[in-house]
């Protein structure tokens, strides 16, 4: 059986990871791992981990690694993720990146890309101040980028749409610095081992999904 192919979307808040993750899921596939998701999923469950995240969620701080690598350890491990995973949020630190890299050399394996998408500050702040979600699929909307038919309703199933917590302005203000404090040295870590590309993320949503499905096919990671 061929092995599956892990991909990584990095890239800042509001950079439209989570956007493009889930129609590059259904172009590929694969089934998407967006660490965000599984913390918020434990916050709405009131598990012990969702309590535990939640009090730096909220502050717009990363989850210790600990708590971090072990969730998206769990979620790597089920059936699913058999024909591939497309992450999204996760690694965001080095030792997130090195638990990652040592978990798939153990299976033979090993990234095949990371498509880092670059997009500038003030349009981030932007993005993520218009942003609404559907609190039944986790569909994703913007009220002026890309905004649903009928207002506050979702598209797909009709869910009421609401805004992320962390999607406050002081917050998201924090979220970008950590970003840059943390995540970014991912970026020099992943060109070092010749598997970053860069995609340029202050485009229309179409022509970023775009850009992204030229790259995988021009290095033959889909058909
Ligand atoms: P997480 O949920 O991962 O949030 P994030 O990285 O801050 O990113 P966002 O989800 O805000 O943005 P996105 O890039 O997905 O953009 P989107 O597609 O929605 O993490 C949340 C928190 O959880 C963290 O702060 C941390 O506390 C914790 N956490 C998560 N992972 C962790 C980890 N590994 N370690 C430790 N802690 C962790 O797009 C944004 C908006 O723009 C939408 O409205 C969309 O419609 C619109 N849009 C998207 N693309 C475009 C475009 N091209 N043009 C115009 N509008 C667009
Ligand atoms: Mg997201």
């Amino acid at each position: 059986m061929p092995k599956p192919t892990y991909l990584l979307l990095l890239g800042p808040p509001g950079s439209g990871k989570g956007t493009q993750a889930r129609i590059l899921r259904d172009a590929l596939g694969i089934v998407h791992i967006a660490s965000g998701d599984l913390f918020r999923e434990n916050i709405r469950n009131e598990t012990d981990l969702g309590k535990e995240a939640k009090r730096y969620i909220d502050r717009g701080e990363l989850v210790p690694d600990g708590l971090t690598i072990a969730m998206v350890m769990s979620r790597l491990h089920q059936p699913d993720t058999e024909a591939g995973v497309l992450l999204d949020g996760f690694p965001r630190t080095l030792p997130q990146a090195e638990a990652l890299d040592s978990a798939l050399a153990a299976e033979g394996n090993q990234l095949a890309m990371v498509l880092s998408i670059k997009v500038s500050e003030d349009v981030l702040v932007e993005r993520i101040s218009g942003r609404l979600f559907c609190r039944v699929g986790g569909e994703s909307y913007h009220e002026i980028f890309n905004p649903p038919q009928v207002p506050g309703v979702c598209d797909q199933d009709g869910g009421e749409l609401y805004r992320r917590d962390d999607d406050e302005p002081e917050t998201v203000k924090n979220r970008i610095q950590v970003y840059l404090r943390q995540t970014n040295p991912l970026i020099e870590y992943y060109q070092a081992r010749g598997i970053l590309v860069d995609i340029n993320g202050d485009q229309p949503i179409t022509q970023v999904e775009e850009e992204i499905l030229a790259t995988l096919k021009e290095k033959e990671l889909m058909a």
